[in-house]
């Protein structure tokens, strides 16, 4: 019978716990805090991490709810023990150690990355590797090449600066629309013209493929849709903003899809898996597909609440752990902010 597993995170503004078997679905639960960072227009991690600590214990009471489980058929625990936040991740690990000590059942400290590529066997009974992945979130920015997801994971290339999401984010504040900056893009993106304007791609010149083939960089693409408004303002014409979101929009969309897809034919992996909050922009999922199947690469794209940060794909990495026979980890772990991804379980 597969271990019952129930995965806490808290790597970011998502306070999420998750409960599964093997690879069941039984329970995700999530309690988000995005709303406080709102007026800051980018998440702060002080805010993060107390609204974890006051989100967690009802949290992991609705997922047992949801799962119409008692504490007590818990066999494992898992959490996420990096990268992320360090006051945010410590709260979930506090949690975590505390329940798993509680109940005397093994403690796994796991990738918050790697749990992201979990996510798709929760969706189906196998997971299949090796894939490409592309996590993109207001966190990371990271192109992973997964062979056996408990063993054996490469991290191809991240962001240099800032994350895909936080791009949007940051963008969208630029430009006066809403937070989070992702939603409010795609929106105003619709009707515009995603050739109107013709915007830098980071790190796609041919001097940067030595160096940053599969690297991102989002911080100039930033610069230059503000100095594109500023030049419009001061000609005193009106700003384009649906032309301005979408042209914005395709930049992204096609550095992410053209890296990713040379990752796919670097690595001769025709498959391709997305993850991260990013996900859910319409460009980058019609775009997607549209370039996959042209490519003749695979395309799985979990369900969005799948891919957005959960505890689901957490207890879902700790299960698949468990069957690989991972060591727990040890009691004093703690939190990681840039752990490697070749850490899928810190077992020392
Ligand atoms: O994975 P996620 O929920 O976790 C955090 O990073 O906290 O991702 C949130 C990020 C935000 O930066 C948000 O702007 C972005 O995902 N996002 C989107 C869209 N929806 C959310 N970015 C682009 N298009 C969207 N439709
Ligand atoms: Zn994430």
């Amino acid at each position: 019978m597969s271990k019952v597993v129930l995965g806490i995170e808290t790597s970011c503004d998502e306070t999420g716990v998750g409960i599964v078997r093997g690879s069941e679905l039984l329970a995700n639960t999530v309690a988000s805090s995005m709303a406080e960072h709102a007026r800051f227009g980018g998440v702060v991690p002080e805010i993060a991490a107390r609204a974890h600590l006051e989100a967690m214990q009802p949290t992991i009471t609705a997922a047992l709810r949801e799962a119409e489980l008692e504490l007590t058929d818990i066999d494992a625990v898992a959490v996420t023990a990096g990268p992320g936040l360090a006051g945010a991740l410590m709260v979930g690990i506090g949690a975590a150690k505390g329940l798993a000590s509680a109940l005397n059942v093994p403690l796994y400290g796991v990738n918050h990355l790697v749990g992201h590529v979990a996510a798709d066997a929760l969706d189906r009974d196998e997971i299949e590797l090796p894939t490409v992945a592309l996590l993109v979130s207001g966190g990371h920015t990271s192109l992973l090449h997964v062979r056996d997801l408990v063993r054996d994971s490469e991290l191809l290339g991240e962001t240099i600066d800032d994350a895909a999401g936080e791009a949007f984010d940051k963008v969208a504040r630029l430009m006066g629309l809403g937070y989070p900056g992702g939603p409010a893009i795609d929106e105003a993106a619709v009707d515009g013209d995603p050739d109107a304007i013709r915007f830098p791609r980071g790190l796609t010149l041919p001097k940067d493929r030595e160096r940053h083939r599969f690297d991102f960089s989002f911080s100039g693409l930033k610069t230059s849709v503000a100095r594109w408004i500023e030049r419009e303002q001061a000609a005193w014409r009106e700003i384009p903003v649906a032309d301005v979101a979408a042209s914005f929009r395709e930049a992204v969309v096609d550095v992410l899809l053209t890296k990713a897809l040379d990752a796919c034919a670097h690595k001769e992996t025709p498959r391709l898996l997305l993850g991260g909050g990013v996900v859910a922009n319409a460009r980058l999922r019609s775009e997607a597909q549209r370039r996959c199947e042209e490519a003749g690469v695979e395309l799985r794209v979990p369900p969005l609440q799948l891919c957005t940060d959960n505890g689901a794909m957490i207890a879902g990495l700790g299960a698949l752990a468990i069957a690989a026979g991972s060591q727990p980890s040890p009691p004093e772990f703690g939190a990681v902010s840039t752990l490697d991804v070749r850490y899928t379980v810190l077992e020392h």
